[in-house]
């Protein structure tokens, strides 16, 4: 550890890892937002920054099975902030014929503190974190979960608001991987989630029991198919694309469906006055939002973008450091 990182009061994480915002207590999460809000504003100190030398020493692997442009450039960026090495290893390394992904765990961890590992099935990164003792394992997105995307999504909600406790923050479309880590850490954090999805494509059962269970100051999470009643009021509407990474196949036939839950001018009139619009990108203007809404003067999703650097950082010095 650097010396200038002993002045940094960071709790250390009950977790190893980061597989899912449920790996955070809630102190843990504010903890985190709060770190982040901090390296936000430090960061233009560069190497004067009392976090320069955090990951001094530490490599950090990224692996990613499938595109991404916002999550790899700012893990990449961010370690190297932190005085972190970045190795980059290809995705092909994942393959079953090739060896066990517990294998490839078991080889990082004699090189590498940390491994952001992008991937299919949530499965995949329990099975590298449980075949390690030593690795620590970031989510930097599954089929089931997107954490990272919601520690800037909720960095950027308390930037606007200050506090999201008693906010409706309501998201249209599919019930995926970032709905899931949305719901997550809003509720845990007092927000009162609305999700509106086709029938069909709802959240995954289990998540309304994890609502249930980590939700905090009497936040609650409510699920429907209309999109406006869902909006109605709302503080924040959020949405995401029709098709993940994975489901290309399904296109045609998901755009049919999710027409009727576009955000537009229309629906977002249904929001309180002055409704934030919020994506985690890439969007596809014309399918799940229109071209004026994401433009629009009260869309942060260039904000949500920049704030996945903050936030990583943060969750890399309360892992590593
Ligand atoms: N939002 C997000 O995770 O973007 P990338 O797929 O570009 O990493
Ligand atoms: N739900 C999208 C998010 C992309 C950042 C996907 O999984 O492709």
């Amino acid at each position: 550890m650097g010396a200038s990182m002993r002045t940094i009061d960071t709790p250390r994480l009950g977790s190893r890892h980061l597989l899912s915002i449920l790996d955070l207590t809630h102190d843990e999460l504010r903890a985190t937002l709060a770190l982040a809000a901090r390296l936000k504003t430090e960061r233009p100190l560069g190497l004067r920054a009392p976090t320069a030398h955090a990951l001094d020493g530490r490599h950090i692997g990224v692996l990613f099975e499938k595109p991404s442009l916002r999550t790899r450039v700012t893990f990449t960026i961010g370690a190297r902030e932190l005085g972190g090495d970045v190795v980059d290893i290809p995705a092909d390394v994942m393959h079953a014929d090739r060896e066990p992904v517990q294998d490839v765990a078991r080889n990082l961890e004699r090189w590498v503190d940390a491994v952001v590992i992008r991937t299919f099935a949530q499965e995949r990164l329990e099975l590298v974190s449980r075949a390690t003792r030593d690795l620590h394992v970031i989510n930097a997105l599954s089929d089931e979960e997107h954490p990272c995307q919601a520690l800037a999504d909720l960095q950027t909600l308390q930037e606007v608001w200050g506090d999201v406790r008693g906010r409706t923050i309501t998201f249209v479309g599919d019930g995926n991987n970032v709905a899931t880590s949305l719901v997550h850490a809003a509720v845990m954090l007092g927000a009162h989630m609305r999700v509106a999805t086709p029938e069909g494509f709802e959240l995954p059962a289990e998540v309304a029991a994890q609502a249930a269970r980590v939700a905090a100051d009497g936040a609650t999470l409510t699920t429907m198919h209309d999109p406006r009643e869902a909006v109605a009021g709302a503080d924040a509407v959020y949405t995401d694309v029709w098709t993940s990474m994975g489901q290309e196949v399904e296109y045609a036939e998901r755009k049919a469906v999710f027409f009727p839950y576009q955000v537009n001018a229309a629906l977002m009139a249904h929001a309180a006055p002055g409704a934030l619009f919020m994506h985690c990108l890439p969007a596809h203007r014309g399918d799940e939002v229109t071209h004026d809404v994401l433009e629009g003067p009260t869309s942060v999703v260039f904000d949500q973008a920049e704030n996945r650097l903050h936030a990583q950082k943060a969750m890399l010095v309360m892992l590593l450091s």
